[in-house]
């Protein structure tokens, strides 16, 4: 039987954190905290909680990961995303603790045109990127006991993401706009877990990609989430997808993709974010599903989540 680890979970109430403490409290004993609880800006805060729960794991799942926020609010994203990641690497290595840190693939500039590996060179073009990248950095300086854990386009029925804006414009707008020129791997956050569950009972410390397999564009991803809600999507002559309901309940709705540029943010996004489980693969240690089926597996739980 394997040991019962006792794991500190920060960050616990966003959507990654709390679907951690879902999946993890299921064999281990999993202490939460939320941003009052631990703040990690606040370094003699993090510190002392570490020293008073002396978790054999401390899982960072917090950030301040409003990317286009991130743009106008510089400092906050550098205090949050670089040096708060580096204040629990030194907690986690005060105590003795394995860390896990949650990074991202907006490290990457997009200019790839095959999925980025671990060690292709990182280049942001966003403020968010930049802090996360940073952060990783400040994390291997502080602490080499560490799983860095690059995830992108995250999804569950909690919190705010993809599937959830998507579902909520349906019952909105009758025609919505999706940019066709950002390639990514939608990852459901529950697999996620799966995968830091399978990793803190190891020691193969490093930089992972861990996303879901496959991968598609925004518009695509749209497509696939309208038609696991019972949509048949007819395409159009002009790109356009037509989505027809198949159930009660349902409007029809067109899809239509734009670029990027037809819908400016404050932060740019990477054209291609895809990214290879590379080092996971080569470990035999990935167990990432392939993006559709979990999306498939999901969506009744987020729709019931939006309908509440
Ligand atoms: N979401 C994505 O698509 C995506 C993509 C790539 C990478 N990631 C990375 O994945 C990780 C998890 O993302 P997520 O989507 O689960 O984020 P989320 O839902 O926004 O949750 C972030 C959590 O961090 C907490 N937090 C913010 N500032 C904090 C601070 N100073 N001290 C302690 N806690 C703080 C928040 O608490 P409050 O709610 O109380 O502020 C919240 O619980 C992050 O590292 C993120 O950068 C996410």
């Amino acid at each position: 039987m394997k040991a019962v680890l006792r794991v500190l979970v920060i960050g616990a109430t966003g959507q990654l954190g709390s679907e951690v403490c879902k999946v993890l409290q299921e064999t281990h004993e999993v202490i939460p905290a939320t941003r009052q609880e631990a703040d990690i800006t606040n370094l003699p805060q993090i510190l002392s909680l570490a020293k008073l729960v002396i978790p054999d794991i401390i899982i960072n799942a917090a950030a301040y990961t409003d990317v286009d926020g991130c743009e106008s609010n510089r400092e906050k994203a550098f205090l949050v995303n670089a040096v708060g990641a580096r204040n629990v690497a030194i907690a986690a290595r005060e105590v003795g603790a394995k860390l896990v840190h949650i990074s991202t693939d907006y490290v990457f500039d997009g200019g790839k045109d095959e999925p980025y590996l671990e060690y292709d060179p990182p280049n942001p073009v966003n403020i968010y990127g930049w802090s996360k990248l940073v952060g990783e950095q400040m994390v291997r300086e502080q602490n080499p006991r560490s799983f860095i854990l690059r995830v992108a386009w995250l999804y569950s029925a909690h919190g705010r993401n993809f599937v959830k804006t998507m579902l909520k414009l349906a019952r909105e707008q009758e025609e919505i706009r999706v940019v066709k020129d950002q390639r990514g791997t939608p990852t459901f956050v529950g697999d996620v877990a799966h995968q830091i569950k399978l990793l803190i009972e190891t020691h193969c410390y490093g930089l992972y990609h861990c996303t879901s397999q496959g991968s598609c564009t925004r518009f695509q991803f749209a497509v696939e989430i309208f038609k696991c809600v019972g949509y048949k999507a007819e395409s159009n002559p002009d790109g356009s997808v037509h989505l027809i309901p198949n159930t009660q309940g349902l409007r029809p709705i067109t899809l239509r993709p734009v670029t990027s540029a037809e819908f400016p943010t404050p932060a740019k996004r990477p054209a291609n974010s895809v990214l290879e489980n590379f080092m996971l693969r080569v470990q035999g240690l990935d167990i990432m599903p392939h993006w559709k089926e979990s999306l498939a597996a999901q969506i009744q739980r987020i729709k019931e989540a939006i309908e509440q």
